[in-house]
């Protein structure tokens, strides 16, 4: 029996929404999701959130909804890509359960998001996503109390390696 959440971090495309999904019927525990949260708690897309304010007013409005994620009853927590470049939001997610980072390489990660268009860095070019990729790196695996290698993972084989 979980008592704490657990929090899925990593890149976009890692695969923490469809993990998520699957540990959570796994658990029995209920899933939510950090973007769609943003999302639904402010009436408005992340895309145009991105394009109306620009992505420090994001950043804001993400730890707003991670703390109000985290109030809540035990939960497998999907958290967006970026979550990691605020050092509270770490704290938070360490403070109130479980940290688990998905990992994968660049060139897999980036076959997976680069057409994405309800994803705003995608359009920045694969070089500039490839810097924050590196950036992000230290901090996913700091964050991290599990880190697991999706790479030649199945999403099954990387939920059954999790629980
Ligand atoms: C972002 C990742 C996205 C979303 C937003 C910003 C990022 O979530 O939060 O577009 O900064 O990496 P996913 O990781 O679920 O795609």
């Amino acid at each position: 029996m979980l008592r704490k959440h657990i929090y899925l971090i990593g890149f976009m495309g890692a695969g923490k929404t469809t993990i998520g999904k699957q540990l959570a019927q796994k658990f029995n525990l209920p899933f939510v999701d950090v973007d769609q949260f943003v999302e639904e708690r402010e009436g408005i897309s992340i895309a145009d959130i991105f394009e109306r304010e620009g992505e420090a007013s994001f950043r804001l409005r993400e730890t707003k909804s991670l703390q109000q994620l985290s109030d809540c009853s035990p939960s497998i927590i999907s958290t967006g890509g970026g979550i990691v470049e605020r050092q509270e939001n770490i704290d938070e997610m360490k403070h109130h359960g479980q940290v688990i980072y998905l990992s994968a390489s660049f060139a897999t990660l980036y076959e997976r998001v680069a057409d994405d268009t309800t994803r705003p860095l995608t359009s920045a070019g694969k070089s500039t996503l490839h810097e924050r990729f590196q950036m992000r790196e230290a901090y996913y695996e700091n964050a991290a109390d599990l880190v697991v290698d999706t790479e030649g993972r199945s999403i099954s084989e990387t939920c059954d390696f999790i629980v």
